[in-house]
């Protein structure tokens, strides 16, 4: 099995300086373990300060955003080239904020896809469906779609460099965690339609779970063999329960 992925994701939280104790206090806690990779996306503006303070760890680095094209006159963008440099690993690419707060299309989200995987970093790709949809019997059909749209071009090489994180809207900082049963189905359904289109061995892809996610229920979901690991909001905003899930993420 490869390790579990935990990825904190910092949103737009925590100034330059709160974000290094953040990673002081998770460099304090926490014990690295093989069966488990560990990434933080702070904000853009502490990258750099992150960056420094894990270089010589097991720590990853995440951006949260990307822009698609490597230079140019885009006001207020961050080019893949940019995080390259800063020493990011991994880029976020199509969280549920981005789509619904920011207007990000699935084309879009393909464009930023590519550049990461130009550029050597790796894209954790964001999925999920809002309640109404869900209710609707529509939450194969809505990933089916982002996924085919948001991987679009992409070789069975690349694909397998990918992460996939499930996050249900309605699960995204409601403190309503989908339940082991309703993620591990759909992870499950990632999997079959990855495997079908791309011909790949899809257990070899990591799908990450997101969507209120903490110390109480990551044990539970990662029963689950077909939850990878997690990808987490705002319990990773404080140092103890972040490394209290990472610590839940280890496997004997
Ligand atoms: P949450 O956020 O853990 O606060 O629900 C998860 C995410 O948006 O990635």
């Amino acid at each position: 099995m490869p390790p579990r992925f935990i990825v904190g994701n910092w949103k737009m939280h925590k100034s330059i300086s709160e974000a290094e104790s953040l990673v002081n206090g998770i460099l304090k806690h926490y014990q690295p373990h093989p069966s488990v990779e560990l990434a933080v996306a702070p904000s853009f503006v502490s990258l750099q300060a992150v960056s420094r303070l894990i270089a010589s760890t097991p720590i990853g680095l995440a951006a949260q955003n990307v822009n698609a094209h490597d230079e140019g006159a885009f006001t207020g963008e961050i080019s893949p080239l940019m995080l390259q440099e800063v020493g990011c690993h991994h880029v976020i690419v199509g969280h549920s904020e981005r789509r619904h707060i920011f207007g990000e299309t699935d084309s879009l989200i393909n464009e930023k896809l590519h550049a990461v995987l130009r550029h050597g970093m790796l894209p954790i790709l964001c999925v999920g469906e809002h309640l109404n949809e869900r209710q609707a019997n529509q939450t194969h059909k809505v990933i089916h779609t982002q996924l085919q749209k948001g991987l679009e071009g992409l070789s069975s090489y690349d694909l397998l460099r990918v992460a996939i994180a499930y996050e249900p809207v309605w699960a995204i900082g409601t403190g309503h965690a989908a339940t082991v049963e309703q993620a591990a189905e759909v992870h499950a359904g990632i999997r079959t339609f990855l495997a079908m289109q791309w011909k790949i061995d899809a257990e070899r892809i990591r799908i990450l779970y997101g969507g209120s996610v903490s110390g109480d229920n990551a044990g539970t979901l990662f029963h689950s063999p077909q939850i990878n690991g997690a990808l987490v909001g705002k319990a990773c905003l404080n140092s103890e329960s972040f490394v209290k899930i990472i610590e839940l993420a280890k496997t004997s």
